[in-house]
């Protein structure tokens, strides 16, 4: 656990570090690999079909516009983020998307929402769980607020095993930990689901497990490490100069031709009985 995760604090943080946090997850929503990885638990939930949608942990509304813009899909997707600001941006763009008639975005906290018991027929949670110290609290509230036999999808990095390559092993691993223990607070839980999944009542239907790796020169991983150079003096892991460094040492492995970054990811989809 570590309470410096600055995902689990977006409604303190400062607007420069917030456009870095949008600027990062729009950059992640829009790559094709991260595309396909949700699209794939989304289908199995048969979406489409959904006429009620809760998002939970929205942020600027990546999984909800993809919901939105499913050609057969008629229904509306609420998204519950517990940054206004991040609320703020995903209402915004989905407006400039022509999608929002079939979204709304509020502000929440996943672990405990308001709403009437059996309110939505589907609830995702994507990329939250990682960033809650509680995560069994939110399935809890998700089984709570989907309707008897509604769907729920949970997708995450299992960033337990994030890692980039470094011309010194024991430097490299000691960076890993670091930027693990500066922007996630629950790196197993992906491993911990289906006792999670058990320990609410829930029955798992399908699991789809990636490795998001990229051998060479980096493409996906770009985004993340640009955000994690600001984020990690912000958790306190790293010094300025030291994210500095270690950003530029990994950017010039990339365009050396000798990177490498990874991490599994996992999608989840389970029933509500
Ligand atoms: C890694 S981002 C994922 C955003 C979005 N789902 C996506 O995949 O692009 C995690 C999000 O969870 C939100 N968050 C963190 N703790 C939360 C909580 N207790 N309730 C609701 N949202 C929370 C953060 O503000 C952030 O937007």
């Amino acid at each position: 656990m570590n309470s410096s995760d600055p995902y689990a604090a977006t409604d303190r943080l400062d607007a420069s570090l917030l456009q870095v946090i949008v600027t990062r997850l729009e950059a992640r929503g829009k790559h094709p690999l991260f595309d396909r990885m949700l699209r794939d638990y989304l289908d199995a939930m048969q979406i489409d079909t959904s006429q009620s949608v809760l998002d939970l942990g929205c942020g600027t509304g990546v999984a909800a516009r993809a919901i939105a813009r499913c050609s057969a899909f008629s229904g509306r997707v609420l998204g519950i983020d517990i940054s206004s600001a991040l609320v703020q941006a995903a209402a915004q763009l989905a407006e400039e998307e022509g999608l929002g008639d079939r979204t709304e975005f509020q502000t929440g906290d996943s672990r405990k929402l308001d709403f009437a018991d059996g309110s939505f027929d589907a609830v995702v949670a994507h990329t939250l769980l990682s960033h809650i110290d509680d995560p069994l609290a939110v399935v809890r509230e998700a089984v709570r607020l989907a309707r008897p036999g509604g769907m729920i999808g949970i997708f995450d990095g299992d960033y337990a095993s994030l890692t980039f390559g470094h011309a010194d092993a024991v430097q490299g691993k000691a960076y890993d930990e670091a930027i693990i223990n500066g922007v996630v607070t629950s790196p197993r839980v992906m491993r911990q689901m289906p006792r999670l999944f058990r320990a609410a009542g829930l029955q798992l239907v399908a699991s789809f497990p990636y490795v998001l790796a990229e051998v060479g020169k980096a493409d996906f991983w770009v985004p993340a490490i640009e955000s994690f150079r600001r984020l990690l003096p912000k958790s306190g892991v790293m010094t300025e100069s030291e994210a500095e460094n270690w950003a530029e040492s990994i950017f010039r492995d990339s365009s050396d031709g000798v990177f490498f970054g990874a991490s599994n990811y996992y999608g989840y989809v389970a029933r509500r009985p």
